[in-house]
């Protein structure tokens, strides 16, 4: 694997970052999950926006945006994966001890690796951890994930793929890593950013191209919901077909709804890997 720290290309093995970085010591960094197809990434200007309103809602220096495309240039034209997740993190870079950021610049690393396209079914279930929409970091893409850890973990040891979170007022909210939409009456809603939920740009993209609307859902909306999917860089949309032991739909495959919203959002990627 080659990866990209502080302005060259590396091996795996070289690429090392201090022990002081603020990134490591207390979790000061954000971070860019981006879909790599056929060694292009998808939706780059999106994902360069995101990643600069994270910075700043961290109080980091804007991250220097034309480095950032060469990076991602660079380790997408050393490993050109057909399907893969292309990662930016940019943290505060060397610091003292503890929560006060140092002067040291920040630390910027790009890397690339294969994963295979996911199914177009998967399980999921709810937790009893929340997300604090009143959070400092709230809609933050931070590097301090280790909620999601937990809660993935859980989810896995249930034997699903993804964990959905309410809000600290008992709102749907999102996933671990994932955004949630549900259909209710033949409608599309996914909860509004006001939930907490990071602005996902695959739900962005698929409130654009859909209509969808977004719309305050109390958390047990999941348990009358007729369709619910999950979407993320990797996952595109993605039918949920078990929650929490209930069957949805057939139970084999994504519901009219979300197999039409599947359609639409591969057709416009398709079409323009940018969006
Ligand atoms: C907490 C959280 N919510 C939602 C998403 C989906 O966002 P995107 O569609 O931009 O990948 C992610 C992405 O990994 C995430 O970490």
């Amino acid at each position: 694997m080659r990866i990209w720290l502080d302005g060259a290309l590396r091996g795996a093995d070289s690429a090392r970052v201090s022990v002081l970085d603020h990134g490591l010591t207390v979790g000061d960094g954000v971070f860019e999950t981006l879909k790599a197809v056929r060694g292009r990434p998808f939706a780059l200007t999106r994902h360069l926006d995101r990643l600069t309103r994270s910075a700043r809602g961290l109080g980091l220096p804007d991250p220097d945006l034309d480095e950032v495309r060469r990076a991602c240039a660079a380790v997408l034209e050393a490993e050109p994966v057909e399907h893969g997740r292309l990662r930016l993190t940019y943290t505060g870079g060397v610091a003292p001890l503890g929560s006060d950021r140092g002067d040291a610049a920040p630390t910027l690393i790009a890397a690339v690796a294969a994963s295979p396209r996911r199914p177009d079914t998967t399980t999921v279930v709810t937790v009893p951890y929340v997300r604090n929409e009143r959070s400092a970091v709230a809609g933050l893409k931070t590097t301090s994930y280790a909620e999601n850890v937990v809660a993935l973990a859980a989810a896995h040891r249930a034997g699903a793929s993804e964990a959905l979170l309410a809000n600290t007022v008992g709102r749907l909210c999102e996933g671990t890593g994932s955004n949630v939409f549900v259909v209710l009456g033949g409608e599309l809603h996914t909860p509004p950013l006001e939930s907490g939920c990071l602005a996902g740009i695959t739900r962005a993209l698929i409130v654009e191209w859909t209509g969808a609307k977004e719309t305050d859902l109390p958390f047990e909306v999941l348990e009358q919901a007729d369709e619910v999917f999950v979407t993320s860089s990797l996952r595109d949309a993605q039918a949920v077909v078990r929650l929490d032991g209930r069957t949805l739909g057939t139970g084999t495959g994504p519901g009219p709804v979300t197999a039409e919203v599947m359609r639409i959002f591969e057709a416009k990627a398709g079409a323009d890997l940018d969006p």
